[in-house]
């Protein structure tokens, strides 16, 4: 009893030591959890990690749990100035998966190796009969999407996304189905080269007496002017 007490000692006594290195990496969060639609093709989520220490910290490498997953950073490798923040972005391949995934994301910095997690839940895929009933819904009101039912899942995801994510979200949900309905065009094969205007027309009107529903929330839809900007941008980067 006593001897085990008296080996515990030294160790009771470096605890504080250890306690004095703060991690420099700060992470908005270590955990993240999103949700995908049933044939969404890609979940995306992002870590924004600041350096909240007074030297440089070297971000070498991401490296993932999954074969079907990509991360994305602004350099490989990424040096992070005192104060600066940046975000890792992974993208998972959601195809032929369901349920629940929970992946991992090892940061190998300089400062020291960090994991970090991410959930992805895939919502179970609507019945033929609703996606008909959805279908003739949209007909009669394309912003009908957006209200009551709908809004689970093609407005609430969007909330506070931008860019990348967004897309994911908010657009790949119709365009990027795996299973498409065939009046969806094929974003990826669009028969012109889109410029920004072309994004930023569409993604704000849609078109009427389509399924293209008007994002803009002066008319009913679920993005701010910041999050449809930044829709363009990242289209425009494609
Ligand atoms: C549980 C999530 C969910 C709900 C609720 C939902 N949708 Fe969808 N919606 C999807 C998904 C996923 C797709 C992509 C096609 C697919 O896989 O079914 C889609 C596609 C669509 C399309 C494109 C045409 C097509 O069928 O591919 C329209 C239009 C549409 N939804 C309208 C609506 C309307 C209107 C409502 C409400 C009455 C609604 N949706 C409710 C998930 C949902
Ligand atoms: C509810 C399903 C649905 C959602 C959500 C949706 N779209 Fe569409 N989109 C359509 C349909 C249907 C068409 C075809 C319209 C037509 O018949 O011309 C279309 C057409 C388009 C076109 C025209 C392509 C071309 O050049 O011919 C663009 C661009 C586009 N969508 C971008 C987006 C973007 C960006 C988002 C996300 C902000 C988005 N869409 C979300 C259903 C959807």
């Amino acid at each position: 009893m006593l001897s085990g007490l008296a080996l515990w000692l030294p160790l009771l006594h470096s605890a504080p030591a250890l306690a004095q290195a703060p991690d420099p990496l700060a992470f908005d969060a270590p955990h993240k959890h999103v949700t995908a639609s049933a044939g969404q093709t890609n979940a995306v989520v992002s870590y924004t990690l600041t350096n909240v220490s007074t030297a440089p910290v070297i971000i070498r490498d991401v490296a993932l749990s999954c074969g079907c997953s990509v991360a994305n950073m602004p350099a490989k490798p990424w040096t992070l100035k005192p104060g600066e923040h940046g975000q890792v972005t992974v993208t998972t391949d959601l195809r032929g998966k369901r349920g629940s995934l929970l992946k991992t994301a090892i940061v190998y910095a300089s400062s020291g190796t960090r994991v970090l997690t991410y959930q992805v839940d895939i919502q179970e895929p609507s019945t033929p009969e609703e996606r008909a009933r959805n279908q003739s819904l949209a007909k009669i009101d394309r912003q009908a999407v957006f209200r009551g039912d709908c809004a689970k899942c093609h407005a609430e995801p969007a909330r506070g996304k931008l860019g990348k994510e967004l897309f994911a979200v908010a657009c790949g949900i119709c365009h990027e189905a795996e299973h498409r309905a065939s009046m969806v065009t094929d974003l990826r094969m669009l028969r012109k080269p889109a410029t920004r205007d072309h994004w930023l027309q569409w993604i704000t009107h849609g078109k009427p007496d389509t399924l293209m529903p008007a994002f803009t929330a002066k008319a009913g839809g679920p993005l701010t002017d910041t999050q449809i900007h930044s829709l363009v941008e990242f289209l425009s980067r494609k």
